[in-house]
């Protein structure tokens, strides 16, 4: 049996990052996990870093800002994944620099796990803010170097717009009335986030998917907003009264306020009114649908996810 590639996740404690070094581990890959020290002295990461420990993961204190410990870190490694928030995209670029040094790696994953952003028709905003540059200029980075990567468009995480129904301000599903935002039939895809990461552990080490995008689009994850409404009155069993809020009030809202205080409306925007997860078809010699790739994989669709809600 061929051997399991040895994986480096920076960004372990985090949301996305611990569910990929937890998967990692899962798949039977030796894991390291690139750690800041403040992270050992926090109680929740430092209870995450605990279990990881003891299910097999190398820890190693550094960070993206450590020159020496990357190098040290790299060296251990076949794949890196980085999982660092998106605030902090631009920090990837030191690591980028090591990893093209080192000339080691079989595959990067950077931090990316959303839109396209080469795709995005969002862009930027009034106040000059543009959610996609900095991966855009990672992406740019990672090519120029040379460097073996595979970038994952998995879309919305479930945990971000889902467990509201896509309503600004509401943390559970409405019950009574619900806004629409555009003519409310653009689809957008919703992926849990343990799933992302089995999606990205599995990709790692597949010729298929060296140099591409993989696009995560799942049959039973890609629903408007009129589906997602429909299928939640079905589940409780009541219609909704429904609001309206056409794009130009949508923009004029986002664009009133700036980001992230704007985000939800921002990704409602990017995704239900100009389809950026689904107006375009995949381009076989840029990209791989990953649900084709993986049929193995069992996923949670939209409808058990809702199923939680209720
Ligand atoms: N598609 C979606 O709906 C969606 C939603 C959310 C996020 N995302 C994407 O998912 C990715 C991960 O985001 P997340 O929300 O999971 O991140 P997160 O929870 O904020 O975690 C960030 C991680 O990065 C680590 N980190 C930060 N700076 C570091 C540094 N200088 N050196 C080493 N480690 C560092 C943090 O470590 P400490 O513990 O030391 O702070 C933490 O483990 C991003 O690309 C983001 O855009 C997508």
């Amino acid at each position: 049996m061929e051997e399991k590639s040895k994986i480096l996740i920076i960004g372990a404690t985090g949301f996305l990052g611990y569910n990929l070094a937890e998967t990692s581990l899962k798949f039977g890959h030796p894991t390291f996990a690139l750690v800041r020290d403040s992270a050992f002295s926090d109680p929740i990461k430092s209870q995450k870093l605990q279990f990881l420990s003891h299910a097999g993961a190398t820890l190693l204190k550094g960070s993206l800002q450590d020159e020496a410990s990357i190098v040290d870190a790299v060296k251990l490694v076949d794949v890196v994944i980085c999982a660092v928030s998106s605030k902090q995209t631009l920090d990837q670029k030191l690591l980028i620099r090591v990893i093209k040094q080192l000339g080691t790696i079989k595959r990067f994953v950077p931090s990316e796990f959303g839109s396209d952003p080469i795709k995005a028709r969002v862009t930027e905003l009034d106040d000059g803010y543009n959610f996609y540059a900095p991966k855009i200029e990672i992406r740019r980075l990672v090519e120029a170097e040379g460097i073996p990567y595979t970038y994952i468009s998995c879309n919305f995480f479930m945990k971000v717009l889902l467990p509201s129904l896509a309503q600004p301000g509401l943390e559970a599903p409405p019950r009574d009335k619900v806004t629409i935002f555009g003519d409310g039939n653009t689809k957008a895809v919703f992926m849990k986030e343990s799933d992302v990461a089995a999606f990205t552990i599995s990709a790692v080490d597949d010729p298929r998917t060296l140099n591409k995008v993989v696009y995560l689009r799942p049959p039973g994850n890609v629903y408007s907003l009129n589906e997602l409404v429909e299928m939640w009155e079905t589940k409780i069993g009541k219609k909704l009264e429904k609001l309206h809020v056409l794009e130009e009030e949508l923009l004029t809202k986002i664009n009133g306020t700036s980001f992230p205080s704007n985000s939800k409306m921002l990704f409602i925007y990017s995704a239900f009114i100009k389809g950026d997860h689904t107006y375009f078809d995949i381009e076989s010699s840029s990209g791989v649908n990953g649900t084709e790739l993986y049929p193995q994989l069992k996923y949670t669709t939209v409808s058990e996810f809702l199923d939680t809600l209720i």
